[in-house]
């Protein structure tokens, strides 16, 4: 039962898999949503709340996660079902994997359109295209890009081949090559951006509206999507978490190395706030500007300063590398499980992926243009994709995590496989994913729907 090494393959060593998780975790929701939907919902009191879910939902789910995926060494499909009969269960608890497959499909169809737009700001910035424009002008841009179904649809397509690449070259020569190089790339990058912002003069502002609480601005809405960006941000609750444990040195620790990547995903979503809102309130813009504040804000402000241009590339570019490393994730438990099940090549698991992903992106690039009035439940099909998987389908998939490894897996394999060195933190990490984690998720959802259903 207990496998030395999937046979994908395995990370060199612990500082690669935590950075290849922290790449999975950092992407779009870091640097693109979680500024957005703080700015929509609040500031300050909407990331108190991101704050605890993470702490005392994402953290522990994420362990478990690892746990799964370690213990059973294969595609998240595959080790629920391994470590559910490892523990005298059925295997039905694969459907879980099932889910977050589906999951992953679903964010990578609008995660691609968005990363399609950066494709286009970094190429954008690089010919000049962004020089001395006002707020007008940037908008402008933005919204005529939308409009171009042509043009969004040659950069989808071009960045769902840059995830194809890597996932057809498997596990270490492609996953752990492209985190060797495009991670530290990113650090340098996020901080030379932190030290422009902090000269931007409105650094105080920005951190007032971040970490200034009030709480009369929370409704029940903005707390479920701060549990959802929660799992969002994590890559939790779809499998992506798992696969890459499966992964992971037999002898590495869970726990720490968990926490070392939710305090850099953590840490890069505040920098790029921080980066973000005193440029918007230098400029008088409006932080509550949704989806495209990072992409008409920024421009202005980059075109206004010193060196804009110059940064305004890097920081596209940095984007860039945070979406693609991300992405990377989304489709590698579909391509092991592919791999495992299907006895398909690598090469083939990621041709037939990359089709389906960029097929679903249609719709979701349609939302903007051609299939604008095309609506699920009064949204866009872009709109419909990222509440579904942020604010249900990832939630829910974490809740059955942490019911699974929590009450179903036996205390011996969890205890085991986690090896935490106090007994006291072992305990407060099983108290937490069979209570406190799934009780959360269960009492955000039901306030949601009660709200939902009186209004
Ligand atoms: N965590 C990524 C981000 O914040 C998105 C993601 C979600 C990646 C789920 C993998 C799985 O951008």
């Amino acid at each position: 039962m207990h496998k030395k090494q999937s046979i994908h393959g395995a990370w060199a060593n612990r500082w690669i898999f935590i950075l290849a998780a922290t790449g999975s975790a950092v992407g779009l929701g870091n640097i693109w949503k979680f500024p957005y939907i703080a700015g929509e919902n609040g500031g300050g009191a909407f990331v108190l709340v991101y704050l605890f879910c993470i702490l005392l939902v994402g953290v522990p789910i994420m362990m478990a996660e690892v746990l799964v995926g370690r213990r059973g060494r294969q595609s998240p499909i595959n080790s629920m079902r391994e470590t559910a009969y490892e523990a005298g269960h059925h295997g039905r608890w694969a459907s879980v994997g099932w889910m977050g497959a589906l999951a992953g499909f679903f964010i990578f169809s609008f995660y691609s359109v968005v990363a399609g737009w950066v494709l286009y700001y970094i190429a954008g910035m690089g010919s000049g295209q962004f020089i001395d424009i006002g707020s007008e002008q940037a908008g402008q841009i933005f919204n005529n890009l939308l409009a171009d179904a042509e043009t969004l649809l040659i950069w989808h397509t071009l960045f769902v081949v840059m995830v194809m690449v890597v996932i057809a070259g498997g596990v270490n020569k492609g996953l752990e090559r492209a985190t060797r190089v495009l991670m530290p790339l990113l650090f340098v990058l996020l901080f030379v951006l932190l030290v422009y912002s902090a000269n931007s003069g409105y650094f105080a502002e920005g951190w007032d509206f971040l970490f200034h609480f009030e709480p009369e601005a929370l409704s029940w809405n903005a707390v479920l999507v701060a549990l959802g960006h929660a799992f969002f941000t994590l890559s939790l609750g779809m499998g992506s978490i798992m696969a890459y444990g499966s992964y992971m040195g037999k002898r590495d620790s869970i726990g720490g190395t968990v926490l070392t990547i939710a305090a850099l995903d953590t840490l890069v979503a505040l920098i790029a706030g921080l980066a973000i809102f005193p440029i918007v309130f230098a400029n008088q813009l409006d932080p509550g500007a949704g989806p495209g504040l990072m992409f008409i804000t920024l421009p202005v402000a980059f075109s206004q300063m010193a060196g804009g241009q110059v940064f305004g590339f890097l920081f596209f570019l940095m984007v860039g590398f945070a979406a693609w490393t991300s992405a990377i994730s989304l489709m590698e438990p579909g391509a092991a499980w592919l791999v495992e099940t299907l006895g398909l090549s690598r090469v083939r698991a990621s041709i037939l992926l990359g089709f389906i992903v960029w097929a679903l992106g249609l719709l979701a690039l349609g939302s903007f243009n051609v299939t604008a009035d095309w609506l699920v439940f009064g949204m866009t099909a872009f709109d419909f994709l990222d509440f579904l998987t942020a604010n249900i389908m990832l939630p829910l998939g974490g809740f059955f995590v942490a019911l699974f490894v929590g009450w179903y897996l036996t205390r011996e394999m969890t205890e085991d496989e986690l090896a935490l060195r106090w007994p006291l933190a072992y305990e407060a990490w099983r108290f937490t994913i069979r209570y406190i984690a799934p009780s959360a998720v269960a009492v955000i959802f039901a306030l949601n729907l009660y709200q939902k259903l009186a209004a």
